[in-house]
């Protein structure tokens, strides 16, 4: 199937619809909330062929099958899972997603969502075998390797984006164009807040989420930190990041509250506090929301995002809610499936919309290229790419990189009460301890 398409200049080409073999590698609770079903609805549309999942072992693979919101909302939709279901459930296999992304043709999508630790390695083997990729925020832990994945992803001509879901919500981009027009003035002092659920403490986070890999700052401050920077365009030049340790029911140590201060190219502030512990009786799912005060000629401006309610409550028979919680704050802006005029249910919010837009881009760039010789695909590949980039409203290696400079500065600071930690930018930006 072919149709003509106007690329770069007045050349009209011909553009072959492809659609895209996607592998999940990681089968766990952002999987399960909002990128399968995403991906099943773009499966409807023809955008996704078969889905493979790959995990660590079988019981989240078991709960994905037998989940039954999916079999109302995706009747007749499946995907083949990595190990095979027949495999014991203590069984574990660290290293098989390597063979199901070797094993797929070049050209196809990635999506990795397992553990922040984990992403590095498993977007690199991606591109190295050919592959576009959907990555969950934060890309890497470390300013050099997204450097790194950003060469081998120009190198070999495929798509790297950032699954920043939060850009993708209307208020931020309305946010960005305001700001953009001066509408609000510069940006000067602020507070952004994400706490999520008591109830995470329970779950799959007690292996992972403990205080030498992670904390709540790198976790889920980055939506924020990256959130500013979408809306005002400047740059973070200085991290402090103070934590608050606790233990999960298996014992393990992690940060389960954290208090970071951002310092901006400008002079501004931001204030970013976070946690696990949104409490499960609450009106929830969870807490969040960002006010950003502006300096304009005269007076100053305001920003002001409650993420938490959004003017939906529920009181429902049983307790449905999350944290088993009867009373909620409903959030139809993020990710809901509702009644569509096809079978089952569609999903609808910006969560969906944001796999949606790095599914399509990647889509469309391999629909656009499908039919030229090597070479010349290549670099108009690397052009798409290029332009992707400038946009910036996708986030890529190529510009969200300061989110990867910030959560190496916010680590280098948890772990030592709170130093600041400045990050330089110029030829070869780094971070540094700052020295009274
Ligand atoms: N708001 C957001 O954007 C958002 C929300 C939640 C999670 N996330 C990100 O998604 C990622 C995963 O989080 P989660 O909440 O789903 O965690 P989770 O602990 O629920 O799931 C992790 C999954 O990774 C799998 N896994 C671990 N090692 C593996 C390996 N070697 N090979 C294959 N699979 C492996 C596990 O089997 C598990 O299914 C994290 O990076 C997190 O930061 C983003």
């Amino acid at each position: 199937m072919g149709r003509l398409c106007k690329r770069e200049g007045s050349v009209y080409m011909a553009v072959q619809h492809v659609s895209l073999g996607v592998t999940i590698v990681g089968g766990g609770m952002i999987t399960n909330d909002l990128l399968l079903p995403s991906l099943y609805h773009l499966q409807r549309t023809g955008l996704v062929r078969n889905i493979d999942i790959c995990a660590l072992n079988t019981p989240p693979l078991k709960e994905l099958k037998e989940n039954r919101e999916f079999q109302e909302a995706f009747p007749g939709q499946d995907f083949r899972p990595h190990p095979a279901l027949s495999e014991g459930p203590d069984k574990l296999f660290p290293e098989l997603y390597r063979d199901v992304v070797a094993a797929m043709a070049p050209g196809n999508m990635v999506v990795v969502a397992v553990p922040d630790n984990l992403h590095y390695g498993v977007v690199q083997h991606a591109l190295e075998h050919d592959q576009n990729v959907l990555c969950v925020k934060p890309l890497v832990l470390k300013y050099a390797q997204a450097v790194e994945i950003e060469k081998l992803a120009a190198e070999k001509g495929r798509f790297v984006g950032v699954e920043y879901h939060k850009r993708c919500d209307r208020r931020s981009l309305v946010a960005r164009r305001a700001y953009a027009l001066g509408q609000f003035g510069a940006f000067i002092l602020g507070e952004a807040k994400l706490i999520e659920p008591y109830y995470y403490r329970f779950s799959n986070f007690q292996n992972w989420f403990t205080c030498d890999r992670t904390d709540p700052f790198t976790y889920i401050g980055c939506h924020y930190v990256d959130l500013v920077y979408f809306i005002a365009g400047l740059k973070p030049v200085e991290v402090s990041v103070h934590g608050v340790k606790g233990k999960f029911p298996n014992g393990n140590e992690a940060f389960m509250w954290s208090h970071g201060r951002v310092t901006w190219e400008n002079g501004a502030l931001l204030s970013v506090t976070n946690g696990l512990g949104y409490p499960d009786d609450a009106a929830g799912s969870n807490d969040q929301g960002l006010v950003m005060f502006c300096e304009g000629k005269g007076r100053s401006g305001l920003l002001f995002h409650d993420d938490h309610y959004r003017g939906v409550a529920y009181s429902y028979q049983e307790g449905i809610g999350p944290g088993g919680s009867r009373y909620n704050y409903v959030s139809p802006d993020f990710y809901r499936v509702v009644p569509w005029e096809g079978p089952g249910y569609k999903p609808v919010g910006y969560g969906y919309e944001s796999v949606a837009g790095i599914t399509q881009a990647i889509h469309r760039m391999e629909s656009e290229t499908a039919g030229m010789a090597p070479e010349a695909a290549l670099k108009a590949r690397r052009q798409i790419i290029r332009k992707v980039d400038a946009q910036g409203l996708i986030a890529t290696p190529a510009n969200s990189s300061i989110n990867e400079l910030v959560v190496e500065a916010a680590r280098m600071s948890i772990l030592q009460n709170a130093v600041p930690v400045r990050i330089l930018y110029g030829e070869k930006p780094h971070i540094e301890i700052k020295h009274p």
